[in-house]
């Protein structure tokens, strides 16, 4: 109650400290995510010679932030200038008298499709290139998960929001978020093998090339 960016507070500040609040979960989640995936084996990451992936995924990453914290300011709008029906909601994103925050709704939507189909192509992309089991299993979940957000967002808007359907946007929100993070991680994940440090012993230099063991080994 410090700033009073509560109840019906409908300034900027209340919009962007939303966003920054989404943002802030966002991070953790994403943390949380990585602390799990790397403390029960995955790989970890190296980012030398992968600055076309990383690009690509820094570009997932951003925007889907961005869809993420426009989302939570139309959840504001939604709650302060609730409509009455599909049609006067629609009116009252398109009035040019209309406060901000309800003339701001429509840019989720459009980030939020713009952005599914970018992470569709990005997962589909990764799941072409090879990786393994994991990565493709990662990039089918991603793109379930955009086409379960772009359903369920469509759904806020026709039903005017009801809570458990808020609730459930948010839920596959998080999802989504989780698994395009573990994804990055998968995707740049170092093999296993260029991180066991080759240590040749006496008797590998003694020995001639052919019967060296491990000679030929994939390194
Ligand atoms: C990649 C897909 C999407 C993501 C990651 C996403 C994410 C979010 C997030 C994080 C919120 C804020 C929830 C809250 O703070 O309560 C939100 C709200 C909202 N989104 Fe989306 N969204 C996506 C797609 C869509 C689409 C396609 C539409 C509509 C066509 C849509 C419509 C809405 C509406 C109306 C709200 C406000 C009501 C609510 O709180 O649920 N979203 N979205």
């Amino acid at each position: 109650m410090l700033f009073e960016l509560v109840a019906h507070n409908d300034s900027l500040t209340r919009a962007f400290s939303l966003a920054a609040h989404l943002l802030n979960t966002f991070l953790l989640l994403g943390s949380l995510a990585l602390t799990g995936w790397w403390a029960s084996g995955g790989s970890p990451v190296a980012f030398g010679g992968r600055s076309a992936r990383l690009w690509l995924l820094g570009i997932g990453v951003a925007a889907t932030l961005l869809v993420g914290m426009t989302g939570a300011i139309t959840a504001l709008g939604d709650t302060l200038f609730p409509a009455g029906s599909l049609l006067e909601g629609l009116r009252q994103d398109t009035s040019a008298t209309a406060h901000l925050l309800v003339r701001l709704r429509v840019l989720h939507p459009v980030l939020a499709i713009g952005t599914g189909l970018y992470l569709v192509a990005l997962a589909a992309t990764f799941a072409a290139r090879g990786g393994g089991r994991i990565v493709s299993g990662l990039a089918r979940g991603l793109g379930t998960l955009v086409v379960a957000q772009w359903v369920a967002g469509l759904t806020n808007v026709a039903l005017l929001a009801p809570v458990w359907l808020q609730l459930t946007h948010l839920l596959l929100a998080d999802l989504l978020w989780i698994v395009l993070v573990l994804l990055g991680a998968a995707v740049l994940a170092q093999s296993a093998a260029s991180r066991v440090p080759v240590v040749e012993t006496p008797l590998d230099r003694a020995a001639p090339a052919g019967i060296r063991p491990g000679a030929g080994a994939l390194r």
